[in-house]
């Protein structure tokens, strides 16, 4: 079991290869150029050059699962938030569905399901993330739906909530949701789910256990 990561060189994405790689588990890393190709090297991690503006049906080859942790990310204008965020996800679960893959597991946000309760700035970008979920439950490719909520650079803690309630906040740590996104695409049974992600007092094993639609 081969999993495709679509956004292998962002901040999640690099986190996630590297406790993949050390637990065994086996990825493909979709970057962008051969520049960034030296990181994943080192790590003796593989490597596919692809631009989701592109051609990308290629990085597909050999591989059974699709990761997307890919993002225009906050320096960019709508219109990227559009191609990559939104049409870029469409077109993997295109790919997904015709390579008849097992299994795509998106990295979307919080609260998707509300763009217009966002801040306004935000609002593009949360009605991308909503659009591109709703696509991929269409898609007929079983998926995993991670919904973090806003990304912070501490260290892993490994313990999660499933709600703002829980967790007293609205973060989680890129490095949790990395160790999430691996203990997924380990449970290859789990399908068709989706799970609101936060930093808080559990174990991804009881939160991905949980028993709600
Ligand atoms: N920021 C938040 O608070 C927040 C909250 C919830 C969810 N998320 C989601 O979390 C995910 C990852 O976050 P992050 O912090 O790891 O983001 P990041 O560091 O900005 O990483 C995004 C990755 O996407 C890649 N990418 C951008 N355009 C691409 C294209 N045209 N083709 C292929 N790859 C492309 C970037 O490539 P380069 O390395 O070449 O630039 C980068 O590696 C995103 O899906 C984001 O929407 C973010």
């Amino acid at each position: 079991m081969t999993t495709l990561v679509v956004g292998a060189n962002g901040q999640i994405g690099r986190q996630f290869c590297e406790l993949a790689q050390q637990a065994g588990t086996s990825i493909k890393a979709m970057i962008r150029n051969d520049e960034q190709t030296q990181w994943f090297n080192k790590r003796g991690i593989e490597t596919v050059v692809a631009d989701l503006e592109g051609e990308f049906e290629h990085a597909f080859e050999g591989c059974d699962q699709v990761v997307f942790t890919a993002g225009s990310g906050p320096h960019t204008g709508p219109d990227k938030t559009l191609m990559i965020d939104l049409y870029g996800a469409i077109r993997t679960a295109d790919i997904a569905r015709q390579k008849g893959l097992s299994r795509y597991v998106m990295i979307s946000a919080l609260r998707a399901e509300k763009p217009l309760e966002a801040p306004e700035k935000m609002r593009p970008y949360m009605a991308a993330k909503f659009a591109a979920d709703a696509y991929l439950r269409n898609s007929g490719v079983p998926y995993v739906i991670l919904k973090p909520g806003r990304l912070t650079d501490e260290a892993a803690s490994q313990q999660f909530a499933s709600s703002v309630d829980e967790a007293g906040d609205n973060q989680i740590s890129r490095a949790n949701v990395a160790h999430a996104l691996l203990h997924v695409v380990q449970q290859s049974g789990v399908l068709n789910r989706e799970f609101p992600l936060l930093d808080g007092k559990r174990s991804i094993d009881e939160i991905i256990g949980e028993d709600r639609p």
